[in-house]
């Protein structure tokens, strides 16, 4: 048996990929190690939480009595776990640098202590590129964060890759792009939007909406993820993207559209401070070891729309019923939504 640790195994990509390998690898047992943080929740493992070959552990990732001996028994780790949203780290970075940084380093420290491990996936992102007037980054462009939550992405990256040079713990840094599908947190752009848009609420489209992100179906980047613990290599950095540029108010009117509503829900709001125009990744690198992208956005979207129309019990408790979420939107648009 393949013994795999997925850290955030309950937020949004890490669920789809305990999800996945469940149903992939009957060989590998998987232990989710998550804090359930605001955006961790067991329901996004309701369907697998009692599955025979998963264990689901609620710690810290930054506590290392919980997570060494997680660390040591595993073959491969998967280190989703991480604070992930832009604006809330604009409003303050304390958290992002204790899990994004310190606790990535936790894990790190007892991967070198292993005798065991062969992989150790350390999930970055494309935003550590900074934002990209033209053409597409590289793996090996220069890295230059420019908002709180991407600078401690690149701490991480980079300290993940100094483990590689320095003690030879066999890391692979990914740089994925915008993800979309199920179970994402309604903080996000898309399940925001829609979720606003299915009750008649409006949408707040940041500045002048010209932004451009690259969107992957978060399928299409469990697959990626899947196929590095085997054939990527040592101390190598891999882009992952949907190759899909779309404009924020293209796609804010094909959501109102898929949600069968009209453009008059859009506001356009004061822009997110220091904005990053547009992200783009090259994934050429990624190809060559034969993967590609199977979602086509169109189709991606109508289901995403059509699973959080189906969905309801999932997403209400959040945006109806919490107070730390009615909190949290009330300081980010209160003043921006008249
Ligand atoms: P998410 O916010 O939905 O989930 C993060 C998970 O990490 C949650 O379950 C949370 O409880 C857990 N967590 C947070 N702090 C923790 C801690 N200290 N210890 C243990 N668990 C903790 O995030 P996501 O969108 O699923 O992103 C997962 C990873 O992918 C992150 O590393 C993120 O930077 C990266 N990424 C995300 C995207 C995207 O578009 N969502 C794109 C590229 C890379
Ligand atoms: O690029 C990868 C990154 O994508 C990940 O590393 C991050 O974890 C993930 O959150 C995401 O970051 P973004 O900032 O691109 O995602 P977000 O959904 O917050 O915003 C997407 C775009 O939509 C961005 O240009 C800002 C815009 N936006 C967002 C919100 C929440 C709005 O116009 N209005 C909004 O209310």
């Amino acid at each position: 048996m393949v013994d795999v640790l997925v850290t955030g195994g309950a937020g949004f990509i890490g669920s789809n990929f305990v999800r996945y390998a469940l149903g992939r690898h009957a060989d590998w047992r998987v232990t989710t190690l998550d804090k359930l943080t605001y955006a961790g929740r067991l329901e996004n493992l309701h369907d697998v939480k009692d599955h025979p070959r998963h264990t689901f552990v609620r710690g810290d990732v930054a506590d290392s009595k919980i997570a060494d001996p997680l660390v040591r028994a595993a073959d491969v780790v998967v280190h989703f776990a991480a604070e992930t949203h832009v604006d809330r780290s604009i409003m303050s970075a304390g958290e992002f640098i204790k899990t994004d940084v310190f606790g990535t380093f936790v894990l790190l420290e007892a991967a070198r202590q292993s005798t065991k491990l062969r992989r150790f996936i350390q999930i970055s992102t494309d935003e550590v590129y900074g934002s990209v007037a033209e053409g597409s980054s590289q793996e090996t462009d220069e890295l230059k964060p420019r908002n709180p939550y991407s600078a401690s992405k690149a701490g991480a990256d980079r300290l993940a890759y100094s483990y590689f040079a320095t003690y030879e713990v066999p890391v692979i840094i990914t740089r994925a792009s915008n993800n979309y599908g199920p179970y994402q947190f309604p903080e996000k752009v898309i399940p925001l939007f829609l979720t606003n848009a299915l009750d008649e609420i409006p949408v707040p489209l940041y500045g002048d909406g010209l932004q451009v992100r690259d969107w992957l179906h978060v399928d299409d980047h469990c697959r990626a993820v899947d196929l590095l613990i085997d054939a990527g290599t040592s101390g190598e950095v891999y882009n992952i993207g949907g190759g899909n540029h779309v404009r924020n108010v293209d796609l804010t009117r094909q959501i109102l559209l898929l949600a069968g509503k009209t453009d008059a829900l859009i506001r356009h709001v004061p822009d997110r401070q220091g904005h990053d125009r547009r992200y783009s990744v090259d994934t050429a690198k990624l190809q060559r070891l034969g993967w590609t992208p199977s979602a086509r956005f169109d189709e991606g979207l109508a289901q995403t729309v059509a699973w959080y129309r189906d969905n309801q019990w999932w997403w209400r408790p959040i945006k109806d019923a919490d107070p730390a979420y009615r909190s949290y939107y009330t300081s980010q648009y209160g003043n921006r939504l008249p």
